[in-house]
């Protein structure tokens, strides 16, 4: 009789599509064990040979079929009727999808200044030079231009300009200063708040990314002063973080604002005593803003003899960054699933 166990091993591989089994020494030696045997008990071993051979190269027939039935499998269409359920290939998880942790950071923040009596507008992925630059008051060839490394495109304007993506959401204020005129000498403020996608040429780290967001604020009417700026911003700080908060300026500079302040909040993460998030200080170093530079007024046509103004912009990523304790500000563009579901 043939051994169980070595006809075994021959079916399994044969199952399995090893087109070799039919050329191994395993059955070789079968049909060699044959030549040595009585002749009265050749015929029976030689049937029993035969029909393994015969097993084995319709199971090698069968394991073909199916890879060949698997390779095609159009993967562009994965519900074949023809493809057996089991068969079918699952491209797409059958999870739901859920919002980018700064989407809903940014329709809390945008709720705050609705109910503070600011309207939201958007800002926008590309733009020219006047509205980056000249606008708000950097001449042509002014130093302050070079602290913005911005990506620009090679097609130029009929200035011969090339259009930029905007390194800063102020893009935005002349936009909203125009627009806001006629409603400001019937009386109604100019209140707005814009966020937006900006772009800088940055080297990456922990704290530097080339794809931000930032939050612009614009405020006009008559009589507005700096007080009205740092209230504005305190109310919504301690809205957000859900605290009372210190706050304080230091001066600084901006060609649209004059004069000018670095805004300092008190770390909402460990309120002073100084922690990873702050470096140590108990203060961070927030935002910019100032008082509207009469130019930047005057390029919406707003005389700044009657109506003063203030603005601010900041990064929307380190105020959410500062709210959950978030250590590198690249989680937010990287795509990590395991990063993103902590926030839906
Ligand atoms: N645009 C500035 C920046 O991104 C931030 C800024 C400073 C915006 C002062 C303002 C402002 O509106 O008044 O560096």
């Amino acid at each position: 009789m043939i051994d169980q166990k070595l006809a075994d091993g021959l079916l399994k591989r044969a199952k399995e599509g090893d087109t070799s089994v039919l050329r191994s020494a395993e059955l070789k030696s079968l049909f060699d064990q044959l030549k040595t045997l009585p002749p009265e008990e050749r015929g029976k071993f030689g049937q029993a040979v035969n029909k393994l051979r015969g097993e084995l190269t319709e199971l090698l027939q069968a394991a073909k079929n199916e890879t060949e039935a698997l390779e095609a499998i159009d993967i562009t269409a994965p519900f074949d009727v023809n493809v057996p359920a089991d068969k079918r290939p699952t491209l797409l998880p059958t999870e739901t999808g859920s919002q980018h942790p700064l989407m809903t950071e940014i329709s809390t923040v945008l709720d705050i200044f609705y109910r503070m009596g600011f309207t939201a507008i958007e800002s926008r992925e590309i733009d020219d030079d006047f509205h980056m630059f000249g606008s708000l008051n950097f001449p042509a060839g002014h130093p302050a231009r070079d602290e913005y490394d911005t990506f620009v495109t090679t097609q130029k304007d009929k200035d011969g300009n090339a259009y930029i993506a905007p390194a800063h959401t102020s893009i935005m204020q002349n936009r909203v200063l125009k627009a806001g005129k006629k409603g400001l000498e019937k009386g109604l403020p100019i209140a707005a708040v814009i966020p937006g996608r900006v772009f800088r040429n940055e080297d990456l780290d922990a704290r530097h990314e080339h794809t931000f967001y930032q939050l612009e604020g614009v405020y006009v009417d008559k009589g507005v002063h700096a007080g009205h700026l740092i209230a504005t911003l305190k109310t919504f700080l301690e809205e957000y973080y859900g605290k009372a908060l210190e706050v304080k300026t230091n001066p600084f500079y901006f060609p649209f604002t004059e004069p000018s302040f670095e805004f300092m909040l008190s770390c909402p993460f460990c309120n002073k005593k100084g922690c990873h998030i702050c470096s140590q200080a108990g203060w961070i170093e927030l935002l910019g803003c100032g008082m509207i530079h009469p130019n930047v007024l005057k390029a919406a046509n707003i005389d700044p003899e009657i109506y003063t103004g203030f603005a601010w912009g900041g990064g929307i990523d380190r105020l959410v960054m500062m709210k959950y304790g978030i250590e590198d500000v690249r989680h937010f563009e990287a795509a990590k699933l395991d990063f993103l579901r902590q926030f839906s």
